[in-house]
């Protein structure tokens, strides 16, 4: 496995690769791998010859300093894991290798970033949308893989790739999640054991919505305040938001005819908690 700090090495080896008519699939990711990663590491992995992940904690996409500076970080295990996961090469450049100078240039898929996190994490999917095709620039994969726990994220790429005719195939790949239900998370890290359990609230409300719809319900309103006041019985969770939206355009839906997705924020003490689940109704 190579591990790579600059952007120059990366194209050298990704030129030989191209020569030598080898596919490149791509997964970048922020580190403190996890199971969630490594799925997507072994899709990338089934399709493609060669396996490239980039482990870099993006400035860009953090509106709060505190948040960047207290992600969980740790290279020495993450190198270790990836190997055994059977990672081809890691580029895990410094932020001074991928912001030298001012950054005047920046990606914005508008609309599609404005709602759900985008209104409480203000300017953080321009940075993700800047950086992602900043490693696209550099790595040139032909599959990039990311996972449905970030769906806005997923759809926001997929729309960026689209939209600027870049060529390259983007794979979203389903939620991995702990035994009970917890989606895999690095931020799970935060949480002590009193909040572990009552994080448990997020998936169990989803599941709750999911069969309301199932059984008939329509009316998003409905559902969604049935599922505000499941989570509100919870002490320790504080909501920043419930809604249920179109899975590709994340448009909000007000009655429910054809597949949705239903989608939240809850804070459990210090970590803000998202997960989402699609549903669909009987008929
Ligand atoms: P990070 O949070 O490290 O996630 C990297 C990829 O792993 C993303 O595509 C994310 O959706 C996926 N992932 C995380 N938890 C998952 C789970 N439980 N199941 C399935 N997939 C999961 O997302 C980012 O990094 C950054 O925003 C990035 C795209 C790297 C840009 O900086």
């Amino acid at each position: 496995m190579k591990v790579i700090k600059t952007i120059k090495e990366v194209r050298k080896i990704v030129n030989v690769l191209k020569k030598e008519g080898k596919t490149i699939g791509f997964v970048p990711t922020m580190g403190a791998l996890h199971q969630g990663h490594f799925s997507l590491i072994a899709a990338a992995k089934e399709k493609c010859d060669y396996a490239v992940i980039s482990i870099f904690v993006n400035p860009t996409q953090f509106d709060q300093a505190d948040d960047f500076r207290r992600y969980p970080r740790n290279l020495e295990k993450d190198l270790k894991l990836a190997r055994q996961a059977g990672v081809d090469l890691i580029f895990t450049p410094d932020v001074s290798e991928l912001y030298p100078e001012e950054q005047l240039s920046w990606v914005r898929v508008r609309k599609m970033s404005d709602g759900l996190c985008g209104r409480s994490r203000t300017g953080h999917f321009q940075g993700v949308a800047t950086v992602v095709m900043k490693l696209f620039n550099i790595v040139q994969p032909d599959i990039a893989l990311f996972g449905q726990k970030d769906a806005q994220q997923a759809q926001i790429i997929k729309k960026m790739v689209r939209d600027l005719n870049t060529d390259i195939k983007i794979d979203i790949l389903p939620i991995v999640r702990e035994e009970d239900g917890l989606a895999i998370s690095s931020r799970n890290s935060y949480l002590n054991s009193r909040e572990r359990k009552a994080a448990l609230i997020l998936y169990s409300s989803l599941k709750e919505a999911s069969s309301l719809i199932k059984s008939g319900e329509k009316s998003t309103d409905t559902i969604i305040r049935k599922i505000r006041y499941l989570i509100k019985k919870e002490p320790l969770a504080k909501i920043d938001y419930i809604e249920i939206v179109d899975p590709e355009s994340l448009a909000p839906v007000k009655k429910i005819k054809k597949e949705v997705l239903i989608t939240l924020a809850v804070w459990i003490g210090k970590a803000r908690l998202i997960d989402n689940l699609k549903a669909r109704g009987e008929n």
